[in-house]
């Protein structure tokens, strides 16, 4: 009798779908700024997986945040650059998760079965991305961001924002094009210039793209204005399953380059990473980027949260289209495609 090859086990108290959760953990996603994660054992969550991250010589190692000799959370002990500390018997944990020492058996030699369960790293945009499902030889699979390495670009790595939405609605939120002149009032959006000029996604390989002309300004309420008649382009890219990213292009050639990256800490609760690149202003201080990001993250928040069903419904019939929606529709469609169905337990 021959028996299905056992999968390993889904996180602890999962609140997504099996299936679904199955398919979003083969993603690669951010966890933290590269700037949080030092030699101290830090606590991070993806996908409901308990995570703690560290550095050893300058690399960062990404693991379950479960001792495995008697299940103390290693985020509660502590780290040197060298290696981390469980709190309870003071095991020791070098590169690559691997036990190094046993204070109660310093002589003996240390079976394998102590060593972390680790994931793959990579530090991109300021970010620590990791994925908890890799496919065996695959490389890996990070959002491109157009401008982050061209020269004459500032880098900034905006703090992250915690929502208590799901990622899917944050992201289609992202990509709405109807909203401005109603949501980003304290912002940049115009209440007298609300109608959505036609536009047309076009598919590729990890999503689809947009580009999407019209005259709704960037800038901040009560700094520059645009010449008169001015279009503004804004080009779209969506990375499934959570991540878009957006070049806002200003009048004087300047280029605004923001990622949304939304990491699914667990089915209800997301955090915004917002690494930007720009090619202007680049010798002003950057906290008011931080404090125009956060306003304008703030504004989407609060229609994010209240959203219900709090899924995104990727059954076409279930919520009203109008053509301005030609994004979210082409959006929920590449979820459908990756094979979700509707994320959650309950
Ligand atoms: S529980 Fe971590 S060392 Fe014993
Ligand atoms: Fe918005």
């Amino acid at each position: 009798m021959t028996t299905a090859p056992s999968r390993p086990a889904l996180p602890r108290d999962c609140t997504f779908d099996a299936d679904d959760w199955e398919i979003l953990a083969r993603h690669w996603y951010p966890v933290a700024l590269s700037s949080e994660i030092g030699d101290a054992p830090t606590a991070v969550r993806l996908l409901d997986e308990t995570l703690v991250a560290y550095r050893v010589g300058g690399s960062v190692v990404v693991a379950h945040d479960i001792c495995p000799h008697r299940g103390v959370p290693l985020s509660l002990g502590g780290g040197d650059g060298s290696g981390i500390t469980c709190a309870y018997h003071g095991l020791r944990f070098g590169a690559g998760g691997r036990c190094v020492r046993v204070p109660a058996h310093p002589e003996s030699k240390i079976p394998s079965r102590l060593n972390l369960r680790t994931y793959p790293v990579v530090e991109r945009y300021g970010l620590v991305w990791t994925c908890l499902r890799p496919a065996p030889g695959a490389d890996p699979v990070i959002p491109a961001m157009a401008h982050w390495d061209d020269e004459g670009f500032q880098r900034i790595n905006c703090p992250w924002i915690d929502i208590a939405a799901f990622a899917g609605r944050q992201v289609e939120g992202f990509l709405d094009v109807a909203h401005f002149g109603f949501v980003h009032l304290d912002s940049f959006g115009d209440p007298d210039n609300v109608e959505v000029p036609d536009y047309m996604p076009v598919r590729h390989q990890y999503g689809h793209s947009v580009d999407y002309w019209s005259t709704v300004g960037n800038y901040p309420h009560g700094t520059k204005e645009a010449p008169p008649g001015f279009r503004w382009l804004r080009r779209f890219d969506v990375h499934l399953p959570f991540t878009a990213t957006l070049v806002v292009h200003f009048p004087d050639g300047g280029l605004l380059d923001i990622m949304n990256a939304a990491s699914p800490v667990s089915a209800r609760r997301t955090r915004m990473f917002a690494p930007i690149a720009r090619n202007f202003d680049t010798d002003q201080p950057v906290q008011g980027v931080y404090d125009f990001n956060r306003t304008v993250f703030e504004e989407d928040r609060a229609v994010v949260e209240v959203q219900r069903p709090e899924n995104l419904p990727l059954d076409p019939r279930l919520e009203v289209h109008i053509p301005a929606d030609r994004s979210s529709i082409a959006y929920r469609r590449g979820l459908r495609d990756l094979g979700l169905s509707h994320f959650f337990t309950a």
